[in-house]
């Protein structure tokens, strides 16, 4: 690849950026190959950091939550690209930050998002932010009220580093991931088994993961099959998109509440832990119900020949085995790898010139 097509690759995902990118459906999947297309030339021009085509630029990224690689990729990712990343945590460094409409503020949150969206678009870019559920009410959680807030407020684009509904851009780079993992042994994706199962873990976690790895899958036209214990169900909305995403793409959707029927024959496995709706606002609970499925482990009888997938951070030897983690079929380094180059990608297209 020539800086040429990498110069062709940003303009077409340039042309087709959407104003924010929140659930990674937004742009449609002209979009999403568009970004794919442009990761695949940054990685196929070895001067692009020369280039430093976000030189001046600034990402103000919030951060509700703790990140290891969301954090790490999208700061070394914008100092690659010539820009810079500021981040802010609120409610520890920065203030807290009030999220609803009509608040009554007199608890802790010493600021609301409709001024602090509109300073910090004064001052970036880009803004970012990770706000994840507080595992407290379902419903009401998967309305994703603070990124929405932040994008309604915001004169800039805004991109999610993961909220309570989605994580668009592990799907990004898993997405990614997969390509590459196709492309190198010549085999179309359409048609491959992909397996999402829950596995056991000691906390209630959220669904964003799940909820944006089903569609990612679907949108790629995969065989998917999703795996859980039957409290476990993803937000009914989502079902239905990869559902109609499944039928649009050619690919199909199967549940399944047996992990060792639901890996059988997987070309991928994709391991993830998440809290049952019912625990929401009972984290005790939750944890039990999560650890008494004991069987829900991936191991190397479940694995067999398939490839091994986890957005990482991961509970060895609860989710998944140390011989699965540490054996030639696991992409967990693959992936953590493309979070950089595809969110590379992202910020090139989504940065305004
Ligand atoms: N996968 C992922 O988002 O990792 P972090 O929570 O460490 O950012």
């Amino acid at each position: 690849m020539t800086d040429s097509s990498y110069q062709s690759a940003l303009l077409a995902a340039s042309n087709l950026a959407p104003s924010h990118y929140i659930s990674g459906l937004e742009g449609g999947p002209e979009f999403l190959d568009a970004v794919l297309t442009l990761a695949k030339a940054l990685k196929n021009t070895p001067n692009f950091k020369e280039l430093t085509p976000l030189n001046g630029k600034i990402l103000t990224a919030l951060f509700m939550n703790p990140s290891l690689r969301t954090r790490t990729s999208f700061e070394v990712g914008m100092k690659h690209l010539g820009g810079h990343m500021v981040v802010l945590e609120p409610g520890a460094s920065s203030w807290a930050i009030e999220y609803t409409r009509g608040a009554v503020m007199d608890q802790g949150c010493a600021e609301h998002i409709i001024e602090a969206a509109g300073v910090l678009s004064g001052y970036s870019d880009l803004l970012a932010l990770r706000a994840f559920s507080a595992m407290q009410d379902f419903d009401s959680e998967m309305k994703d009220v603070p990124i929405k807030a932040l994008a309604e407020h915001s004169s800039v684009p805004v991109i999610s580093l993961e909220s309570a509904m989605w994580h668009p851009c592990q799907a990004l780079a898993d997405a990614l991931t997969l390509h590459e993992h196709m492309e190198a042994n010549a085999q179309p994706l359409a048609g491959k088994k992909f397996t999402l199962t829950w596995a056991k873990h000691p906390r209630m976690c959220g669904v964003a993961v799940p909820q944006s790895t089903l569609l990612m899958a679907t949108r790629l036209g995969m065989d998917v099959t999703l795996a859980h214990p039957k409290e476990y169900a993803l937000h009914p909305e989502v079902m239905q998109m990869a559902r109609e995403s499944a039928k649009h793409t050619g690919g199909s959707l199967t549940l399944s509440e047996d992990i060792d029927e639901a890996c059988q024959g997987a070309d991928v496995i994709y391991a993830k832990a998440w809290g049952a709706p019912c625990d929401y606002g009972n984290a005790a609970h939750g944890s039990e119900r999560n650890m008494s499925y004991d069987n829900w482990i991936v191991d190397e009888h479940k694995l067999a020949q398939a490839q091994f997938m986890h957005c990482l951070p991961v509970r060895r030897n609860v989710v998944v085995t140390d011989s699965v983690l540490d054996g030639p079929q696991s992409l967990v380094q693959h992936q953590a790898n493309n979070r950089l180059w595809a969110q590379m990608a992202l910020m090139l297209a989504m940065t305004p010139t």
